[in-house]
């Protein structure tokens, strides 16, 4: 199933709840919330305290993207504060402590997802396949919104729906980055299902119907004759 989930990053932070209902009410299914700490990525956004509001102010399901150093410091408070699916990047911490970040998360009842940079390979997210809901491939270099979708991404995220579908096939996969009705029916061709977009969907003057031509177009290439 596609589902679409607009980034929180290209939104109006002084209008912030208007801007997500009203992208709940053009029927997007996730809510992406970014987190950076300036140090893993080389800019600074929003945290828990936003994350608690938003969490007060909405039903929607909350997809919590973080881009910060050894995450597993942070998990119990991100969940605490409300996040339904809590993304780590595997970059960030060693593979041991990123295997403790996911049980953690799992324990307080939130879904688990790892994401993986541009430079990284699929295969540094097989150790954790079988262990978490979703798995969040960056195409662009994590950090600012309004980049260009790098479409170099496509082989990896091929590979990886081969892994899923043989080793955890209830694990979505979603990308992020870049992403507009054209390079989701390419992404969606190669087997993502969740599709990220900040500035094709907040800065677009309809945004109900930018995130129906986005799902239409993911669903062609994915499900239909793929002449998207
Ligand atoms: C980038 C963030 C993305 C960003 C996407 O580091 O992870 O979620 O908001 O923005 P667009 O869709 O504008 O590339
Ligand atoms: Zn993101």
């Amino acid at each position: 199933m596609i589902k679409i989930a607009p980034s929180i990053l290209s939104a109006d932070f002084a209008r912030l709840g208007e801007d997500i209902e009203s992208v709940r009410l053009g029927g997007a299914d996730y809510l992406h919330f970014d987190v950076m700490d300036g140090l893993f990525v080389p800019n600074i956004s929003i945290g828990i305290p936003v994350l608690e509001s938003v969490r007060k102010s909405t039903d929607m399901v909350l997809d919590v993207h973080l881009m910060i150093q050894q995450p597993i410091r942070y998990v119990k408070e991100f969940a605490r504060a409300g996040a339904d699916i809590i993304n780590i990047h595997v970059e960030a911490d060693t593979e041991e402590a990123t295997a403790r970040a996911i049980e953690l998360i799992k324990l307080t009842g939130s879904r688990a997802a790892v994401t993986i940079k541009p430079k990284t390979p699929a295969e540094a997210a097989l150790p954790f396949i079988k262990d978490v809901s979703l798995i969040l491939v960056m195409t662009v270099e994590p950090g600012f919104g309004g980049q260009g979708f790098m479409d170099d991404m496509l082989p990896k995220v091929k590979i990886l729906r081969q892994y899923i579908d043989r080793l955890n096939p209830v694990c979505e996969m979603e990308v992020d980055g870049g992403i507009n009705p054209q390079t989701a029916a390419q992404a969606a061709a190669s087997g993502a299902d969740v599709f990220v977009a900040g500035n094709a969907i907040f800065r677009a003057a309809d945004r109900a119907a930018k995130i129906a031509e986005i799902r239409k177009y993911a669903e062609d290439a994915r499900y239909g004759t793929g002449t998207v």
